[in-house]
């Protein structure tokens, strides 16, 4: 039932791009159907029913996309009982480098749905939920950790930081997977894209040096990837703490950790 329900659901997720051609909507039915993530997705109580929600580096907003064909199947009565109801009242902004993708997303689900942007630079406004899939190994090292310093400033107490990445600690899976994207930046003609991965322990330590309590679950279902995804959630409480030197140099975050970021908590100390 909720198979059959689950490939409806990527069939309506992808109907807007049809707009935009044959390549981005046998894309976004892919992607929503391939990628174990957006499953968990929408059948795991991880989303806020409410408020705003960033998908930094969001590719064509494919996520956007299937939570507002989940909203409405949701809304017609037809959801299985065992789900969380879809956020309903959740707002969602992507943001994407590529003026290619951006104009995809925009023309798929309107200009307000995505924002061409570069996620290492803009301003992250106050928002509830972040999520960041794939993304972060085309930064370096430093900037993965500025970003995610970001991230925990912008974060709402108790908001939700979804960040997947691969695993460089993987074996052989993270060799394949290093390997699929290595070929796939080659077709795109981005020969020299440089990819910055960590062990899955190096992005837990990251994030909980930032004051996230942080759970880390394999997200690479029916795939040869090696892919974790960190659910990682905001301290309520706003403790400042000095982070040791030994945790600064090791994080990589020595130049954006102001003294007056409040999102350290004392669980870190
Ligand atoms: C592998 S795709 C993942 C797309 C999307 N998160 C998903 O899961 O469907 C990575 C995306 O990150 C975007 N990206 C890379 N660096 C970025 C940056 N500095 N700012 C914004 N987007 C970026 C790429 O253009 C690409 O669309």
């Amino acid at each position: 039932m909720t198979d059959a329900l689950f490939r409806d659901l990527v069939t309506a997720a992808a109907r807007p791009y049809r707009r935009c051609g044959r390549y981005a909507w046998h894309f976004a039915r892919g992607k929503l159907a391939g990628d174990p993530i957006f499953l968990h997705l929408l059948s795991h109580p991880l989303l806020p029913s409410r408020g705003m929600l960033l998908d930094l580096g969001c590719g064509q907003g494919v996520l956007t996309a299937l939570l507002r064909a989940a909203a409405d199947r949701h809304a017609a009565g037809d959801w299985p009982a065992d789900w969380p109801a879809p956020p309903a009242a959740l707002v969602t902004r992507g943001v994407e480098l590529s003026p290619k993708r951006a104009r995809i997303g925009q023309a798929a689900l309107g200009s307000d749905a995505v924002i061409r942007g570069d996620i290492r630079s803009m301003a992250l406004p106050p928002c509830d939920a972040i999520v960041i899939l794939d993304v972060l190994l085309y930064l370096h090292r430093d900037e993965q950790a500025a970003l995610l310093a970001r991230c925990a400033e912008a974060l709402a107490p108790g908001g939700l930081l979804l960040l997947r990445e691969a695993d460089a600690d993987g074996g052989l899976p993270f060799r394949i997977t290093r390997w699929a994207e290595q070929a796939a930046c080659a077709t795109r003609g981005r020969w020299r894209q440089s990819l910055t991965y960590r062990p899955a322990v190096e992005w837990s330590g990251l994030l909980v040096g930032l004051g996230f309590e942080t759970e880390a679950l394999p997200m690479s279902q029916g795939t040869p990837f090696a892919n974790t995804l960190f659910i990682a959630r905001r301290s309520n409480t706003t403790v400042q703490i000095c982070p040791s030197s030994h945790e600064i140099a090791d994080a990589s975050i020595d130049r954006v950790m102001k003294p007056q970021t409040a999102a350290h908590s004392a669980r870190t100390s």
